[in-house]
């Protein structure tokens, strides 16, 4: 027993990787609906790796397209393809962490399956990580300017330039294209953060850097992001909120969860949404000087902020445990119910502070804090 352990640990920490002891590259695909990109990728990665032990971990998540049963189908054929299929579940990120723990090789690859990353960059970027030049390698779209232009709308680069600008900021760490989802690192990079990672959103290779705070190193690799032919892109708007979800969660170091930022984002819209309704009907009735309706306007725009809140938490925040029918009138009674005993114990806090001696406004924003802290603890248990 104990020979084996010491044999296992040899071969692990062995440099360089001996031939034929199993794979040395594990590339990770996460696919959603990606059934007609495969065939062509499994020839671009043969081509692109040649001399390489590599394995291709292809993270599926239940795609209605088949994609699962293509790819198990392309394993029977050629056994370095595996695929895992999730059920009921969601997540660029989520899939590659994923991925990554079924993989026993010492270099890891994340590359779309979608054919608009460059493999055949792969071997330099997997050399680069092997003789210890960098933690990380990065393909970057932005390094040359003229490649940023392909495959990208004009809307989206824009977006893209904004949250890149936003990312380098959260980083301090001067990286052209932090958002990439390219990278070629080693596997113990992500066994010592995998459980500080985010399963949400797309941004996993800035959650990785941004959750080690400038310890990994980072070399660069341009290329040119091509337009993607089959199948279509599955980022929209919401990914763009977890993303600011888990940049607000990394600007106050995990104090928050990305969820627990985007529910606080939610409610700071509420508030928006509650003063609109409430200088609407006040405006309705020609009584902006708070007399007899302000009780019912109060009321009833607390009711707006408070079912908007509970939409846009349903379509966002829990995107991914989303309620439908039934679900959604009995989860919008739960949300009512306990958002309400929020704001009582949101008074009833902020009363007891005026009474210790507190200023108004701390006592305002110590209710405050802790009615959004229950709101949100509550709900995420009882509602979704
Ligand atoms: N398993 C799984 N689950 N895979 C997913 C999911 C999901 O929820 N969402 C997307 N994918 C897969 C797609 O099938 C594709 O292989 C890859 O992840 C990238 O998704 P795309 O929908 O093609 O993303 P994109 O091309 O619009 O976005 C590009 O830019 C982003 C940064 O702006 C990609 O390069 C992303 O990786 C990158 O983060
Ligand atoms: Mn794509």
């Amino acid at each position: 027993m104990r020979i084996a352990d010491q044999t296992l640990a040899t071969v692990a920490d062995t440099a360089p990787f001996p031939a034929h002891a199993g794979y040395e590259l594990s590339i990770i695909i996460p696919t959603l609906n990606e059934r007609e990109n495969l065939r062509a990728l499994s020839q671009r990665l043969e081509c692109a790796l040649r001399g390489i032990a590599w394995q291709a971990i292809i993270v599926d998540d239940d795609s209605g397209d088949g994609t699962a049963s293509a790819a198990k189908a392309l394993a029977v054929l050629d056994a370095r393809f595996s695929c895992l299929r999730r059920i009921g579940r969601r997540g660029l990120a989520g899939a590659v962490i994923e991925g990554v723990m079924a993989s026993a090789a010492p270099f890891i690859a994340v590359l779309d399956a979608d054919l608009q990353h460059d493999e055949s960059l792969l071997s330099v970027m997997l050399e680069s990580v092997r003789n210890g030049q960098a933690d990380v390698a990065v393909a970057s779209r932005f390094v040359r300017r003229e490649d940023s232009a392909v495959g990208l709308s004009p809307l989206r680069r824009l977006g893209s330039l904004a949250a890149n600008g936003l990312a380098r900021r959260i980083l301090g760490q001067s990286l052209s294209d932090p958002m990439s989802g390219f990278f070629v690192t080693r596997r113990s990079v992500f066994d010592e953060t995998a459980s500080r990672l985010s399963p949400q959103g797309f941004k996993i290779l800035f959650d990785l850097l941004a959750t080690r705070r400038g310890q990994l190193s980072v070399r660069e690799f341009p290329y040119a992001f091509r337009p993607r032919v089959a199948g279509s892109s599955k980022l929209d708007h919401r990914v763009t909120a977890e993303f600011l979800g888990l940049a607000l969660a990394k600007t106050t170091r995990d104090l928050l969860s990305p969820r627990a930022a985007v529910f606080l984002a939610v409610g700071a819209s509420g508030l928006v949404v509650h003063l609109a309704v409430l200088r609407l009907l006040l405006g309705l009735t020609g009584n902006l000087d708070l007399g007899l309706h302000f009780p019912a306007a109060q009321t009833l725009a607390g009711l707006t902020a408070m079912t908007s809140n509970f939409l846009i938490n349903n379509s966002l925040t829990y995107r991914d445990r989303r309620l439908r029918g039934l679900d959604l009138a009995k989860g919008y009674v739960r949300f009512c119910v306990f958002c309400g005993l929020g704001l009582v114990a949101n008074v009833a806090v902020a009363t007891m502070m005026t009474e210790h001696g507190a200023t108004w406004w701390m006592a305002g924003v110590g209710g405050a804090v802790i009615g959004a802290a229950w709101n949100y603890l509550t709900t995420s248990i009882a509602v979704w």
